[in-house]
């Protein structure tokens, strides 16, 4: 089928429905920098929320962690991000634009009617320089007699610098992870692309320590996980791929990465990185800190320095991603119905209430289901508008289930139950209302633009 959505379209919609919209507007904005309205929020919360489920909530060999974005900035010189976390970085003394070296044949020009950087007769291109991603700040009072430290540009290190602690705690061995999803930063060269590529991002990744001779039946094993888990939630398969490494490409700690990728309008992007670390993190930071950190089994006195396999992703990434893989119009009764055909689980709001007219009783029948379904669900109570427009609102935030109250449910109890993308809708008892929807949201779900 051919695919309506494009990057526009997702911005104006997270624009109009309040998802996402640029940061500081009021101030004219700071590029590339995004708040999260209401609906974006529980849509990135549900994100998460699955990760964890996935990670942690439904194994037993990975445990929780949430360490503090600033760390100690010897964390960033055993991880080689001081001297090695840089972009290539040219300027042009014309336009005073900055571009990366590496992206010139993909990056727009300040001249026109050229198109990349240094077409134009006037472009004036500085030689290539290595610029650091990390965003520095001072601790202490006084700028001067304080101490640089940077903004974490991965949370990955603070799971290293903390893996003595939860060995010692968790009553784990190898193999086992160690989970955490929070805020990373990058001042980013070219940032763009909506929230695809921005400077302050969050992250959800988990680091799985293995004994050394495991680690390739392991990165493979990751590499079906998280296909798997990206499909489970409703990413049609043929938009996801994974792509291996070249050797050039591999970071200075990785003997092997796959990425998982996603077709959006922009092309295909990576969606996340699926490393194999080998040893290098925890080997640099025993040598930085002048401590052991290694396996010690208690039973055999055998001790070993674990391997790594990191599954990477990014939270506003993976948000993009389902906005873009679910975003449709059809033509409904001479109009353009946009819905957003979400997994249920991660729909922001999974059934919203509606009294067909707002007298003759039925509002108090519909508050009354509304506060029973709120406390099993994201629910929400619409009465204003006509019942088109207000199935449209909810069409548009990928609301799953419409439950309207009408002269019948007064009569006999039944509401009727309309679904989002078959549009089907039947009676059902009231009564049995939230049992049932529970029901649905436990199953599993395939795309229905899977079948156009
Ligand atoms: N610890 C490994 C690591 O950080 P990465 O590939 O640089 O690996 C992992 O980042 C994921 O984080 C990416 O796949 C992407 O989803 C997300 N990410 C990285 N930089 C980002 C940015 N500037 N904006 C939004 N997401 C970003």
């Amino acid at each position: 089928m051919t695919d309506v959505v494009t990057m526009d379209k997702i911005v104006a919609l997270c624009k109009r429905r309040g998802f996402i919209f640029p940061s500081s507007e009021i101030y004219g904005g700071v590029g590339s920098t995004y708040d999260y309205g209401h609906y974006g929020v529980l849509l990135k919360t549900n994100v998460k929320n699955e990760w964890w489920r996935a990670m942690v909530g439904e194994r037993d060999d990975v445990v929780a962690l949430d360490s503090a974005i600033i760390q100690h900035p010897k964390v960033w010189e055993a991880s080689g991000h001081l001297a090695g976390f840089t972009d290539p970085l040219v300027d042009c003394r014309t336009c005073k634009l900055r571009f990366r070296a590496d992206h010139i044949d993909v990056s727009a020009c300040g001249k026109k009617p050229s198109k990349h950087p240094g077409e134009h007769s006037e472009c004036d291109l500085t030689e290539a320089r290595d610029f650091n991603l990390m965003f520095e700040t001072t601790v202490g009072p006084v700028k001067e007699e304080g101490a640089t430290v940077y903004l974490r540009p991965e949370t990955a290190q603070g799971i290293f610098i903390n893996f003595k602690n939860v060995l010692q705690f968790s009553r784990k061995k190898p193999p086992f992870g160690i989970a955490q999803v929070g805020k990373s930063f990058r001042n980013e060269i070219t940032p763009g692309n909506f929230v695809f590529r921005t400077r302050e991002f969050e992250q959800m990744e988990m680091e799985f320590f293995v004994p050394p001779a495991e680690a390739e039946r392991w990165f493979a094993y990751w590499l079906a996980e998280r296909e798997r888990w990206y499909t489970e939630l409703g990413i049609r398969p043929d938009h996801l791929r994974m792509r291996a490494h070249d050797a050039d490409e591999l970071s200075h700690y990785s003997s092997g990465t796959s990425d998982v990728e996603y077709r959006f309008p922009i092309g295909w992007s990576e969606l996340e990185g699926i490393a194999n670390r080998g040893d290098f993190d925890l080997k640099a930071h025993a040598e930085h800190a002048r401590d052991k950190l290694e396996y010690v089994d208690t039973a055999s006195g055998e001790r070993y320095v674990p391997h790594v396999i990191e599954p990477a992703a990014g939270a506003d990434r993976a948000t993009l991603a389902f906005l873009v893989d679910a975003y449709d119009e059809e033509e409904l009764e001479n109009e353009t119905r946009t819905v957003l055909r979400l997994h249920p689980r991660l729909a922001p709001v999974k059934v919203a209430v509606l009294p067909l007219v707002k007298k003759d009783g039925q509002p108090e029948v519909a508050k009354e289901l509304y506060a029973d379904l709120r406390r099993r669900m994201q629910a929400e109570y619409d009465e204003g508008g006509s019942i088109g427009k207000r199935y449209r609102r909810q069409d548009e935030i990928g609301t799953p289930w419409g439950v309207t109250v009408d002269h019948q449910t007064l009569e006999d109890r039944t509401v009727t139950l309309r679904d989002r993308d078959s549009l089907a809708q039947e009676r059902f008892p009231i009564d049995a209302l939230g049992d049932e929807l529970e029901r649905r949201l436990r199953a599993a779900w395939t795309s229905p633009k899977l079948a156009a």
